[in-house]
């Protein structure tokens, strides 16, 4: 059962692990595409990321010093299985099992992702998620995974934004794969829905009806450039439909909205959908998992040719909004993190509020929040990260305004534990309340960590 309200942090392997050839790991996408010049910022990948692979009962000793309720980690898939199909890989397993004892021992609940964006290559090779033999290959590493792990596991989350995976992975590109397949992303948005649910259902096989599972989804926040404007709000209708309906709908209502298949039919007949899936995709969910950074801001694009966008996702690339040509993505006024997105607290609160309105009976969990910063080491050797301090103060007063206005959100994840490989960005953009540094790997708790830890201490904010 997930009933109380923790605290906790999160990463997820490809991001944190390294050890990229080690203890027969297989090859993930995520592999092959920072290996592929010109697709991570200075050529970064994940083969040595912050080392948690062998640095890992450092790192659980550092959750225990913070007072963290709960850690949020990822499996990865090539490590434990590396075909994504066939046997296990017992080293790979072993690692997973000696993490979770330790989180056990010092009573942090571990939170596991399933799927955090590194299929394994050979799926890939097979057809990556556009193939619906993926979804299947899941739910039998889902079962896998339960069996060998399940007895430590607080909550299962079967899918990390989805999304990402499906449009920024096989329509915009600027994620592994890498492809620009607009009806390929539509068909892989469905098996990844498809996923989820057969996922759910041997998880709850193997373990019980009663096995905690979520899904973590990146739920958009799309404001209108004019309120008034019935063109405005319809291009947020339209956003919505493919940024955050395609996954919704499937999960918790067992449909696709009908704008959306209205949206791009142009693209693709939805013929991948078969009978069944949409029964299967809805499954009872624990939680839903809410990962929230930051908002967007769009309007109808009355011009010729794209639509501008400002929408954080590689203005350049092609677009990942399938469906939604005539939407212009305007840029949204400062502050703004190193990443370029706009800090929005009150903007949490609203999607909170807006989730809990839509799905009463739906308890919620934030999966994920966070801020990317240009972070300083002072001559003493601290990292005054006060901005950051201030965007989780700000967030954190958000969720908690949520909770006292009746939603039943069931607690906070900050992300991310530790700087860590930040996709496309590589090691250029640093989420973590603790420090990596990567010429000698040493960790070392950033001021938003400090201040954190009184939060979960304290049970509350200060001042
Ligand atoms: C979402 C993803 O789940 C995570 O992997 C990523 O690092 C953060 N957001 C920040 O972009």
């Amino acid at each position: 059962m997930w009933e109380d309200f923790r605290w906790g942090a999160a990463t997820a392997a490809y991001q944190v692990e390294g050890a990229a050839g080690e203890d027969g790991r297989g090859p993930s996408i995520w592999d092959t595409f920072a290996h592929t010049p010109g697709k991570v910022l200075g050529g970064d990948t994940g083969d040595v990321a912050a080392d948690h692979y062998h640095r890992w009962q450092e790192d659980v000793a550092l959750m225990a010093a913070l007072g963290l309720q709960s850690y949020r980690l990822s499996v990865s898939w090539s490590r434990v299985q590396p075909g994504g199909r066939g046997p296990l890989n017992p080293a790979g397993v072993a690692f997973y099992r000696r993490l979770l004892d330790e989180l056990v021992a010092h009573d942090i609940a571990p939170v596991v992702t399933l799927y955090h964006w590194d299929l394994p290559q050979e799926l890939e090779d097979a057809g990556g998620w556009p193939n619906r033999e993926t979804a299947y290959a899941f739910a039998e590493y889902a079962r896998l995974m339960a069996r060998e792990l399940g007895d430590r596991v607080a909550l299962w989350t079967t899918l990390n934004e989805p999304w990402c995976s499906a449009f920024l992975g096989y329509a915009s590109g600027v994620h592994a794969p890498g492809r620009t397949e607009p009806a390929a992303a539509l068909a892989a948005a469905h098996h990844l829905n498809l996923a989820h649910g057969l996922a759910t259902q041997a998880i709850r096989a193997e373990l019980g009806e009663h096995t905690p599972v979520s899904a973590a989804l990146n739920v958009h926040v799309t404001h209108p450039a004019d309120p008034e404007s019935a063109a405005d709000l319809e291009a947020v209708a339209q956003i919505n439909a493919v940024g955050n309906h395609v996954f919704l709908g499937p999960m918790l209502d067992g449909s696709y909205p009908t704008r959306l298949l209205r949206d791009t039919a142009h693209v693709t007949d939805w013929s991948f959908v078969e009978p069944g899936d949409l029964t299967t995709a809805r499954q009872r969910m624990d939680v839903l998992g809410v990962n929230y950074y930051s908002t967007q801001l769009v309007r109808r694009y009355g011009g010729d040719g794209p639509a501008p966008r400002a929408d954080g996702h590689g203005a350049s690339s092609a677009s990942p909004w399938v469906g939604a040509d005539s939407v212009e993505f305007l840029p949204v006024a400062p502050p703004h993190t190193a990443m370029g997105w706009n800090v929005a607290p009150e903007a949490l609160e609203e999607l909170l509020l807006a989730l809990d309105n839509a799905y009463p009976d739906q308890p919620l969990l934030v999966t994920e929040n966070g801020a990317a910063y240009e972070d300083v080491v002072a001559p003493d050797g601290r990292i005054h990260d006060q901005a950051r301090v201030a965007y989780y103060r700000d967030h954190i007063a958000a969720v908690l305004r949520a909770r006292e206005a009746g939603v039943d959100v069931r607690g906070y994840t900050a992300w991310s534990l530790m700087d860590n490989f930040e996709w496309g960005y590589g090691y250029s953009k640093r989420f973590g309340i603790v420090r990596v540094d990567y010429e000698t790997l040493e960790r070392t708790p950033k001021d938003s960590a400090l201040w954190y830890r009184e939060v979960i201490r304290t049970g509350r904010l200060p001042g």
